[in-house]
C-alpha cells in the first residue's frame, strides 16, 4: 500500500470511529428517529427486572459506519441491550497485529458506546488458537519465551481496561469435542498450565473483573460438557481465581438439550462456585428456511433463556449476532443461516418474541 491510500485508510478509520463514538452518536435526538421501532418493552428493559444481562455482539465494521446500516444496529445494540461482548475487536490478531503494537481502537470505541449507554461489557478473548498474528503462531518459542508472550499480553490489554469490564474471556475453546485437551499454540508450547498461568495473571491484572472459560458444545450432558466441569473443579481445587464460564451457544434448531438438561447442567457448575452465562447465542437453520423452522427456533431460543433463569447464578444471556446480517454462520456452515433474533433488514424474527416471552414481557 502507498503512502496515500494508507493516509486514506487511516482517515476513514477515524471517521467511522468518529460516528461511533460521538459523531453519528444514537443517543442523539435526530438518530432516534432513524429508528422506526417504538417499543416501550425493549429487552434490557425486562432483562434489568429479571437481574439478569442480555447481551448483543458487534464486532464488524459495520458498528463503526455512519449511515443507515451503522445507525439501526448501534440504535438496536442501545435499545435493546444492557450487555454487548466485544467480537472481533479483542481478539489478539486485531490489537497485536506486531509485537510491538497495541491497537485498541475498535474495542475503545465499543466500551466507550456501552459506557455512554449504560451497558456491561464482555471482553473476549485472551487466549485462544484462533485469530492470532503470524508473528505468535510462527517461528520456534521454548515455554518460557511463549509464557512471557502471554505474561505480556495479559497485562497490557487486561490493564488498559481494568475496571472497565464486566467479564473477560481469559481462555477461549481449551477442549476438543471428545472432551481431551486441545492441541493450541499455547498448550503444545507451556503445557497445560497455560490454563491456570493465564487466569493468574489476569486476575493480578485487574483483580475485580470477572474471569471465565469459555466453550461450545458444553451446554448439555455430554462428554465434552464432564471434561468442562472436571476442569473448572480442577481450577477451583487449585485456588486458580476463576469466577465464571462462558456456554457459547452456538445450536442447531430443533437440536437442542431439553431445558431441563441444559438446567441441570448449569447447576452443577455453578455449585462449584463459578457463574454461567450463555456468551455466543445463535440457533441456525437450513436455508431457505420457512415458518415452521422459524417457530422451532423461536422454541428453542425461549429454552434458552428460561434455563439459564431457572438456575440463580447463571446471569447472561448473549447473543452471537443482533441480526443476520452480522452473522457468522452462512460464511462458516454453508447451507446454514437465518440464526439471529433479527433478519437481514432488522425486522423481528419469531425468535425475538419468544425471547421476549421468556424474560416476561
Ligand atoms: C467468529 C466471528 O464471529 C467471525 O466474525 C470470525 O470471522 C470468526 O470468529 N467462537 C468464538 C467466536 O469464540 O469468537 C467466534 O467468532 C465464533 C466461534
Amino acid at each position: 500500500m502507498n503512502a496515500m491510500s494508507m493516509m486514506r485508510r487511516a482517515l476513514a478509520f477515524s471517521s467511522m470511529l468518529a460516528a461511533a463514538c460521538g459523531g453519528g452518536d444514537p443517543a442523539s435526538p435526530s438518530a432516534a428517529t432513524k429508528d422506526s421501532v417504538t417499543d416501550t418493552r425493549p429487552l434490557r428493559m425486562l432483562a434489568d427486572a429479571r437481574h439478569v444481562s442480555i447481551g448483543g455482539v458487534t464486532g464488524s465494521v459495520l458498528f463503526l459506519q455512519s449511515g443507515a446500516g451503522g445507525d439501526t444496529l448501534r440504535a438496536t445494540l442501545k435499545r435493546e441491550f444492557n450487555m454487548v461482548w466485544s467480537g472481533n475487536f479483542l481478539k489478539f490478531a486485531t490489537i497485536r497485529p506486531t509485537r510491538a503494537t497495541f491497537d485498541y481502537r475498535l474495542a475503545d470505541s465499543m466500551v466507550t458506546f456501552a459506557t455512554t449507554n449504560g451497558m456491561k461489557v464482555r471482553g473476549h478473548t485472551l487466549v485462544w488458537h484462533n485469530q492470532n498474528p503470524a508473528w505468535l503462531t510462527q517461528g520456534t518459542w521454548t515455554r518460557d519465551q511463549t509464557i512471557a508472550a502471554l505474561y505480556e499480553h495479559v497485562d497490557a490489554v487486561v490493564g488498559h481496561y481494568r475496571g472497565k469490564l464486566a467479564a473477560w474471556d481469559v481462555v477461549n475453546e481449551v477442549l476438543n469435542d471428545d472432551g481431551t485437551m486441545r492441541s493450541t499454540l499455547w498448550r503444545d508450547r507451556i503445557g497445560d498450565d497455560y490454563i491456570e498461568l493465564a487466569f493468574r495473571r489476569a486476575a493480578a491484572a485487574d483483580p475485580s473483573v470477572p474471569l471465565y472459560y469459555n466453550d461450545y458444545n458444553i451446554e448439555g450432558p455430554g462428554a465434552k460438557a464432564d471434561s468442562a466441569y472436571a476442569l473448572v473443579k480442577r481450577l477451583k481445587n487449585a485456588g486458580v481465581p476463576i469466577d465464571g464460564v462462558g456456554f457459547q451457544g452456538h445450536f442447531v434448531v430443533g437440536k437442542l438439550p431439553t431445558r431441563a438438561q441444559l438446567a441441570a447442567n448449569i447447576a452443577r457448575f455453578v455449585a462449584l462456585g463459578v457463574k454461567v452465562e450463555f456468551t455466543e447465542v445463535d440457533v441456525r437453520v437450513a436455508l431457505p428456511s420457512n415458518a415452521s423452522a422459524l417457530a422451532q427456533q423461536a422454541q428453542d431460543y425461549a429454552t434458552i433463556v428460561q434455563a439459564c433463569l431457572d438456575v440463580p447464578g447463571c446471569d447472561a444471556v448473549e447473543m452471537a449476532s443482533v441480526f443476520d446480517g452480522e452473522s457468522w454462520v452462512p460464511g462458516t456452515f454453508p447451507g446454514w443461516g437465518d440464526a439471529s433474533l433479527l433478519d437481514m433488514t432488522f425486522a423481528r424474527k419469531p425468535a425475538y418474541f419468544a425471547v421476549r416471552g421468556a424474560l416476561g414481557g
